[in-house]
């Protein structure tokens, strides 16, 4: 197979956090946007959520009325996978389940071009495990955002076992495109960032419980000492505690270093509700 083909029509699916803020990202440079979700009010959700962040750049100069209207007319919805039969490429960015994301692949692979490119936002599965029941697992590559995806420069390129040469440039390029600084990677658990970043928040975590510091004296230790843009605690609160804690644990699975396991203070806090922004409660009140 060769993937050769121009990307000028972008499928996202799962329009959550991450995959609202990359459809943002692909509506702002260009390209006509299909976002698929699993009912039609998710779906809406994530529209506004584009409408807004557009509409605050709007208000602060930093994009024209036209362009942003632009912008939101390039995005269709739909909760029909079929419908994304016209797309370049799809980034998979649906809930960190092997099997969900498996479910998804092959439906991908049955409704879009041969050619066309399968990525995936994972931020701890494996994306060669992820494309297995591909029949075609060359087309099959990672695209790894940070959250919040459309303010994080940087977007990791995975290679998988089977990626093809075709696939992986394709998607580089396409991270060029979205505005982003792609690097390549392979495969690993964790790529290169999570791999770093997962077992220092932890460590971060457990340092609460050693120190009896406060999350608002740790986290300014973080930013005033060692220049993080935020603090740890407001990162993990940002980022979620459901998603951290689902992370460290496919990387404490895989590696089995004591680090990436989650500490038992995000685990109390994820079984309490306490997930962080989108729950109004985490190491802080939102
Ligand atoms: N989506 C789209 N736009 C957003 C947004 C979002 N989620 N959040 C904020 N914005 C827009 C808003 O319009 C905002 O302006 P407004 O407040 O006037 O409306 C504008 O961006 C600027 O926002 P901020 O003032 O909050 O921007 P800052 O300059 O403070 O930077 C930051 C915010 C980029 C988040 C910075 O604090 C930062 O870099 N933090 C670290 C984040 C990080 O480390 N992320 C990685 C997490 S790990 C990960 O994602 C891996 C995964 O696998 C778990």
């Amino acid at each position: 197979m060769a993937v050769t083909r121009t990307i000028e029509t972008v499928g996202v699916v799962g329009l959550g956090a991450m995959g609202a803020g990359i459809a943002q990202l692909a509506v702002e440079a260009g390209f006509d946007t299909i976002g698929h979700e699993v009912d039609t009010s998710r779906g809406e959700a994530a529209r506004e959520r584009i409408g807004h962040f557009l509409t605050r750049k709007v208000d602060k100069g930093q994009l024209d009325q036209a362009s942003c209207d632009a912008a939101l007319g390039r995005l269709r919805l739909t909760t029909d996978v079929a419908d994304l039969a016209g797309c370049d490429v799809v980034i998979e960015a649906a809930f960190e389940e092997l099997e969900v994301k498996h479910q998804l692949f092959r439906q991908l692979e049955r409704a879009l071009a041969h050619d066309a490119i399968l990525a995936t936002n994972t931020s701890a599965l494996s994306v060669t495990e992820i494309a297995s029941v591909l029949e075609r697992p060359g087309r099959a590559v990672g695209m790894h955002f940070f959250n919040p995806a459309p303010l994080m420069p940087l977007v990791e390129i995975v290679r998988a076992e089977r990626t093809e040469d075709e696939a992986f440039e394709a998607a580089f390029a396409l991270g060029d495109r979205l505005g982003k600084t792609p690097i390549r990677c392979t495969d690993t658990p964790g790529f290169v960032v999570n791999r770093v970043l997962i077992p220092l928040l932890n460590d971060c975590v457990r340092v609460l419980d050693e120190t009896g510091v406060t999350p608002a004296d740790l986290d300014a230790g973080m930013q005033h000492g060692a220049g993080w843009p935020m603090g740890p605690c407001a990162l993990l609160d940002l980022v979620g505690a459901d998603v951290h804690v689902h992370a460290s644990e496919a990387l404490y699975a895989k590696l089995r270093e004591p680090r990436m396991a989650p500490p038992p203070r995000l685990v109390r806090m994820l079984q309490a509700g306490k997930l962080g922004r989108k729950s109004g409660e985490g190491f802080y009140s939102y």
